[in-house]
């Protein structure tokens, strides 16, 4: 399954170490890109947070943002966030602004493992383009202003990894190596 409502299923109460693993990180800076890699190669499920939030108000991310507003975004995807708890082994990729929000943090940390995804400014705008889908897209200085803002809180997740020019695949690298020195 991709993204979307994760089935109840899922909700299997496992321990901390079988659970979910959360992609944190700046928009652009491939959180869903490597969390599908990820998943394929540790054989977990991939879910997209933004799809899990899509799924539940039946639109997009886009519309919600226009119809209802930023707040009302928060709200659904902090409410979405709570619905992950006792997933199981699963890689679930986080919009940027997720792990920006202290209640988000602790419940995150309560239901699995923390994941930042450290890319440069450069490279993540290079990236998102002008997509139209990501509401908070806005100019280079604005963005830099966000992206300052925001890399105290990503810094605060359980583990992070290069995610600059290397690619999504030496991304997932990383990260499969990390998992295993920890289950280790
Ligand atoms: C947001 C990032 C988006 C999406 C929403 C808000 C943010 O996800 O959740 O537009 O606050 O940075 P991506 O990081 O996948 O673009």
């Amino acid at each position: 399954m991709n993204g979307g409502e994760p089935e109840s299923s899922l909700a299997s109460g496992k321990s901390r170490g079988d659970g979910p693993i959360f992609l944190v990180g700046f928009m652009g800076a491939g959180k869903t890109t490597v969390g599908r890699l990820l998943a394929d190669r540790l054989g977990y499920e991939f879910y997209d947070l933004d799809s899990i939030i899509e799924a539940r108000a039946g639109k997009s991310v886009q519309k919600i943002f226009a119809e209802q507003g930023e707040a009302a975004f928060r709200a659904l995807e902090s409410e979405a966030i709570r619905c992950c708890r006792g997933m199981k082994a699963s890689i679930v990729a986080l919009g940027g602004g997720a792990y920006t929000f202290e209640e988000n943090r602790r419940a995150l940390k309560e239901i699995g493992i923390t994941i930042w995804l450290d890319c440069p400014l450069e490279i993540c705008l290079e990236r998102v383009g002008e997509d139209s889908s990501r509401p908070l897209l806005a100019g280079p200085s604005q963005m830099k202003t966000l992206f300052e803002r925001r890399r105290p809180d990503y810094a605060l997740a359980d583990l992070s990894v290069d995610a600059g020019p290397g690619g999504p695949e030496d991304v997932a690298s990383q990260i499969a190596s990390l998992l295993e020195e920890r289950a280790g």
